[in-house]
Parts: C-alpha cells; sequence; structure tokens
C-alpha cells in the first residue's frame, strides 16, 4: 500500500479486529436488495475497495469473474486465504485514480464501490466518478453504497448525500436505476445509528 492513500486511515491499524468483524457479514444479506442488478450471465466485475473479499466472493460464487481492487495489504492478504477463488484476481490500487487498474484499459459489466466512496473528499469523488465511468461497459452497472452516521475513531469519512452522487454519476453519463435507504446489516452500527444508501447507475448504450 502507498503509504498516503487517502481514504485507508485507521484500517491496517485495526486490521486484525476488523478482519474478524466483517468475516460475520453475509453478501447475501447486505445485497440483498439490490441483487436483481447483478447479472444472471457470467460477468466481468470489478469490486473496489474490496476489503476482505466478502462481495468478491459472493459474486465468484454466482459464477462471476471478479477483479478485486483493495489498497490495504492486510486485508488482501486476509482475503486471498479466505476465498482461494480461482475467478478473483486481486490489485493493490486505490480510488481516486486507479491508476494499475486503468493501465490494463480493461472494461466491466459491472463497478462494485461497496462502502468506500465517502472515504473520498469531494475533489477526489469527482476524479472517481470520471474514472468509474470509463471502467464500464455500455449496458454495465455501478453499485454502490454511502455510510451515514456516527464516523469510527481515526478513519477519514464524510457525510457524502445521494443527491450529490446521483448529480456526478448524471454529469459523468450514467443513468440512475436504483436509490433506497437501509439500515446497517451489523447489529453494533444498526445500534448507533449508521444507515445506508444504495444506489444503482447504468451506463446507457451510445445513440446509434
Ligand atoms: C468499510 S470497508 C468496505 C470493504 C468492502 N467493500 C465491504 O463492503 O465489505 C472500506 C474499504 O475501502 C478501502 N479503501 C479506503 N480508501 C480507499 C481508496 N482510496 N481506494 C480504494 N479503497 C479504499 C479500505 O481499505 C477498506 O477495505
Amino acid at each position: 500500500m502507498t503509504i498516503d492513500t487517502s481514504g485507508t486511515e485507521g484500517y491496517a491499524e485495526r486490521a486484525d479486529a476488523l478482519i474478524e468483524q466483517w468475516r460475520t457479514i453475509s453478501f447475501a444479506d447486505r445485497h440483498a436488495p439490490i441483487l436483481r442488478w447483478i447479472p444472471q450471465a457470467p460477468s466481468r466485475i470489478v469490486d473496489i475497495g474490496a476489503g476482505i473479499g466478502t462481495d468478491a466472493a459472493g459474486l465468484a460464487a454466482l459464477g462471476h469473474t471478479v477483479l478485486a481492487v483493495e489498497p490495504v495489504d492486510a486485508f488482501r492478504d486476509a482475503a486471498r486465504e479466505l476465498h482461494p477463488s480461482p475467478r478473483i484476481e486481486w490489485l493493490d490500487d486505490s480510488l481516486p485514480d486507479l491508476a494499475a487498474l486503468v493501465a490494463r484499459r480493461d472494461s466491466f459489466d459491472v463497478v462494485m464501490l461497496s462502502a468506500v466512496w465517502m472515504h473520498l473528499d469531494a475533489a477526489q469523488r469527482d476524479r472517481a466518478m470520471r474514472r468509474v465511468a470509463a471502467l464500464l461497459r455500455e449496458g454495465g452497472v455501478s453499485i454502490m453504497s454511502l455510510r451515514h452516521g456516527p464516523v469510527p475513531a481515526g478513519r477519514r469519512m464524510f457525510d457524502v448525500t445521494a443527491e450529490e452522487t446521483i448529480g456526478l454519476a448524471l454529469a459523468h453519463g450514467l443513468r440512475l436505476v436504483r436509490d433506497l435507504r437501509t439500515s446497517s446489516v451489523q447489529p453494533a452500527n444498526r445500534a448507533n445509528g449508521v444507515t445506508w444508501t444504495r444506489l444503482v447507475f447504468e451506463k446507457p448504450a451510445e445513440a446509434a
């Protein structure tokens, strides 16, 4: 991990505890409200800010091929051990620029951004949305979640609104297909009043 990857503050220091905590989260429970936007046919998916690979593993189990992008070494190492799937490839890279990912000149049916967008400041979110839009194939979807509520100690997190995120996505040529609010699936966060915005954007096909 690059020392100054912004957004990762407070993660490496607490990696062991977070790995234990995140292992209890179920992909199916967390993503039930948006599962219908994940293609049924085997697809190419990039999971950015992939943590310990909960989503990557869930998606691989559905038959998809997943590129899991995560800047914190401890999380990538844990993920490889927890989910040794041939359908998952791990990449050390970070938002907003995703330099290593962009250098691959790849494109995806789905861009997952679970619980990561609010780690970026306003200027970074603008740069990152440009990248996300460019990574999507026509007809592809970006599935995002934004956390609202008390910020864990030592973490860099901004209160990012759905409205701002939708505006940014539209400005970069994406179309909103789903906007919903949910409570946290983690009991402690739910008790602390943490809520989530779930957004799904589609990249429309170019008019012929
Ligand atoms: C709350 S965790 C979510 C992990 C996973 N997506 C999930 O939902 O289980 C946020 C993740 O984003 C990663 N992250 C933080 N800043 C990042 C950045 N600038 N670029 C990419 N990932 C980042 C953290 O290292 C961490 O793994």
